[in-house]
């Protein structure tokens, strides 16, 4: 297959990519590549890749490569509360409008695959499973954009949202802002972390379980096209608390506290059922045990010390 993925030099996609081109597919990445980084570096020995430098947005870019593709992977986006927060506009017209734009130019005979995420659910009932049913209440910039952008996917029928847990795990566009990628970090760099609204609950799943989650609706399209799936490890629907007791059962000098006052600006707290895409097949393979042991061997190399002279 002709595959095109937009911000496909990202987190996810610096290890999503290279996993398609070894599959034997032809992958046309669309970013800006504006890190500069070498994570796609290994992906140049395959003919079958294809990096193009600009930006998602760009409605001519679309023009040429949406037509090209028989599987379409819009993953560029600024992802996260607090980067949107910081740049309102960029959110809106990456996070949403050039989805919706990509879609439009997209036909019914096309395959779309949307990674979104499922802290569209908020805050959701103490207690119960947010299911694909549950109603989306986004409390970010970032969930409202990218529960839009899903919505004009599912409307146009030929694509399959996959609404995703936190990521963790290692990938060579490294990311330590998502929280067991950070508060791991923070166990084997400061040995502690002080926690606001500890008990607050989240689901998570493991960078390659997603890339697989991504290959199983490639495998199964005919019967997953059109609709929504979480993604996540059920064994792993944890708070705050429980996934630093889970980093220190790795790393026995980590010190948690809670903090007696202040808060998070993140507010999200709510507990997911992924029963429907494990209804179809699909398996995690990566517990989050196995994922923090994986994330204290990358972080015995990385170093997040710029300003520093340690
Ligand atoms: N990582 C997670 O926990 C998570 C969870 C749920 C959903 N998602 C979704 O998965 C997708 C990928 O997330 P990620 O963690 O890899 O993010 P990331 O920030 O690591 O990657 C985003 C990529 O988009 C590129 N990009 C930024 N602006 C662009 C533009 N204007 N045009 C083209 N490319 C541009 C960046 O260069 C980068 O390569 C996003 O759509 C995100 O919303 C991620």
């Amino acid at each position: 297959m002709h595959i095109f993925v937009t911000g496909g030099a990202g987190y996810i996609g610096s290890i999503l990519v290279p996993t398609l081109l070894a599959a034997g597919h032809h992958v046309t990445v669309l970013d800006t590549f504006g890190d500069g980084g070498t994570q796609l570096a290994d992906a140049c020995r395959y003919a079958s890749f294809n990096p193009v430098r600009g930006d998602a947005r760009d409605e001519r870019l679309l023009g040429e490569w949406v037509p090209k593709a028989d599987l379409l992977m819009p993953l560029a986006a600024l992802v996260g509360a607090p980067l949107c927060a910081r740049d309102e506009v960029g959110a809106r017209t990456l996070n949403r409008d050039a989805v919706i734009a990509l879609v439009k130019r997209s036909s019914p005979s096309q395959m779309l695959i949307y990674p979104t995420t499922n802290s569209g659910y908020g805050v959701g009932s103490k207690g119960v499973f947010c299911t694909e049913e549950t109603p989306l209440r986004p409390i970010s910039l970032y969930g409202t954009t990218k529960a839009e952008a899903e919505q004009a996917v599912l409307d146009a029928g030929n694509g399959t949202t996959l609404r995703l847990a936190t990521v963790f795990g290692m990938s060579p566009r490294m990311r330590i802002d998502l929280l067991v990628n950070d508060f791991t970090f923070r166990a084997v760099t400061d040995r502690a972390v002080i926690i606001f609204e500890g008990h607050a609950k989240r689901n998570y799943i493991h960078i390659r379980d997603v890339v697989g989650a991504f290959q199983h609706v490639m495998a199964n399209y005919d019967r997953m096209r059109g609709e929504p799936y979480n993604v996540g490890l059920s064994e792993a629907n944890l708070s705050k608390l429980e996934l630093c007791a889970k980093i220190k059962e790795h790393v026995p000098g980590f010190t948690f506290l809670e903090a007696p006052i202040g808060e998070d600006p993140d507010k999200r707290d709510y507990i997911v059922s992924n029963a429907k895409i494990e209804a179809t097949g699909w398996k995690p393979t990566w517990s989050l045990s196995e994922g923090i042991k994986e994330l204290i061997k990358g972080y015995r190399m990385i170093r997040n010390a710029r300003f520093s002279n340690v």
